[in-house]
């Protein structure tokens, strides 16, 4: 017989037919006739109830039916009499395909908390929470190529493995295969790069940005979807050293463009959300964050308020706050800057343009006025900066300009150069920090809990 999936069953109402699902157990209770079994397969944060008659199986097979194992279950659907559910299984036969020993299972009880739950990141997706999450995050994922497709984009698959800073922080992991305890060098004492895997340094990519604005100006609108790294040691519950980050590429788009596409995708992905993981959100609204609905469906229902940098200072300026991180004209914002604007001040997702170039990446495009550039940054209440992007300076003079007033490596940056040599045009883009916006539709507090396996300062177990 054919495997059912338990979301399936449970809005079927084809009672009286036999079926047969696989699972793993959450809970087991009942007397000595009669046996409640909570099957859940993943499929949906609902369980199915099994039914288990005490005289029909054997004792020590009931037994060692516990929290945590896994069955394969054949029985009757049947319109439930309880509470809480349409349908259950009275079961005809059970498999027993995994014990799961109630001293040592460490998911007996509801309520641990996020920490420890990080510790077996192995196990916590079987947790109501993390199933919740892992589900609307492969919705989002999905979402994300739909949206793109929909209008025409191409996905283009930038490379992992590179020899440039896209960023220009240099907080990059490197990348090779030299003998770490006997590293060759030079005779100045450096590095012997030509004798390592690729001849020449290399780094896991910190955005595929730079590549992908090679492929805008071939293919007109792109994005990609991917694994970036940052080895910047940042503790908090907003950075990870891996995260995935989309970023859509555009010819043809200047800022403003690039701020619609920016704030029409966010809503959509929301809205996604809201009519596709319908469940998952009411029990994150319920056990996680209160209000998180309504939260969602306010900030689809209201316009970005869009703003220069210049006149967000002035406003953190006056505001009468004693600031961990006083502000001034130049200076970057803190988290607490972004999150006075969009919580307090505004309580709206902001859109921020027109930063200081001293603290933007060197592809920005500059503004006439010689001091700021054409970036921009949205944030989000709760989150801080969602995406960050630019309108690109597509003057071959003016980049080659900053990359030498910022010490960059040219040579590094050849291939990027010579797009503004070869038919130039005017183009923007921006890049997602895909778990934020897990973060932001779940209610999640912290970003580690937002991805399967996070990778942080001195953490990359799993
Ligand atoms: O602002 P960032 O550094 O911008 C770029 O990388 C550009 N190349 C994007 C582009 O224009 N194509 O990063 C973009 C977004 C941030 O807004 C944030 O959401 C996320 O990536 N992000 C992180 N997310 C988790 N952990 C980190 N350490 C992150 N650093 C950035
Ligand atoms: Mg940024």
């Amino acid at each position: 017989m054919e495997r059912k999936k338990i979301k399936e069953l449970l809005s079927s109402h084809k009672t009286g037919k036999e079926v047969f699902v696989k699972g793993w157990v959450r809970t087991k209770r009942g007397s000595k006739n009669i046996v409640f079994i909570a099957l859940n397969d993943g499929s949906t944060i609902n369980n199915i109830q099994i039914v288990a008659d005490a005289s029909v199986f054997k004792e020590d097979l009931l037994r060692d039916i516990t929290t945590g194992a896994c069955l394969a279950v054949t029985g009757t659907l049947i319109e439930s009499v309880g509470q809480g559910q349409n349908v259950e299984i009275k079961a005809n036969s059970i498999e027993l395909y995994g014990k799961c020993d109630a001293e040592t299972y460490p998911l007996q009880k509801k309520g641990h908390s996020m920490e420890f739950l990080r510790e077996i990141a192995h196990l916590r997706p079987r947790t109501n929470t993390f199933g919740a999450v892992l589900r609307i995050r492969h919705a989002m994922a999905f979402a994300i190529h739909k949206y793109f497709n929909d209008k025409g984009f191409f996905y283009l698959h930038t490379p992992i493995i590179t020899g440039s800073d896209a960023e220009g922080a240099g907080e990059m992991f490197h990348v090779t295969t030299l003998d770490l305890t006997n590293i060759p060098l030079n005779e100045d004492k450096t590095v012997k790069f030509t004798e390592d895997f690729f001849g020449k340094p290399t780094n896991l990519t910190v955005s595929g940005q730079l590549e992908g604005e090679l492929g805008a100006l071939a293919l007109g609108e792109i994005y990609t979807f991917g694994p970036t790294f940052r080895a910047e040691n940042s503790n908090t519950p907003r950075h990870l050293a891996e995260f995935w980050m989309i970023e859509p590429e555009m010819a043809f788009y200047d800022l403003r463009d690039n701020m619609d596409l920016a704030e029409d995708f966010l809503k959509y992905l929301i809205r996604y959300a809201l009519e596709n993981c319908r469940e998952d959100l009411e029990f994150l609204d319920k056990m996680i964050q209160k209000g998180l609905i309504d939260r969602l469906n306010f900030v689809l229902g209201n316009e970005f308020i869009r703003m220069t940098y210049s006149e967000a200072v002035d406003i953190l300026i006056k505001a009468d706050r004693k600031w961990e991180y006083p502000i001034a004209w130049g200076k970057d914002l803190q988290a607490e800057h972004e999150r006075y604007l969009v919580e307090e001040h505004f309580r709206k997702p902001v859109i921020l343009t027109d930063y200081p170039k001293a603290i933007k990446a060197f592809y920005m495009k500059q503004n006439d006025d010689g001091k700021t550039v054409r970036a921009m940054d949205v944030l989000f209440p709760g989150i801080g900066e969602i995406i960050g992007g630019s309108q690109r300076e597509e003057d071959y003079e003016r980049l080659l300009g900053r990359i030498k007033e910022l010490n960059l490596p040219e040579k590094d940056l050849w291939w990027y150069l010579e797009t503004r040599k070869f038919g130039t045009a005017p183009h923007s883009g921006f890049g997602l920090g895909f778990e934020r916006l897990i973060v932001f539709i779940t209610g999640m507090s912290n970003i580690r809990d937002v991805i399967p396996f996070p990778r942080t300062p001195k953490n990359a177990e799993f």
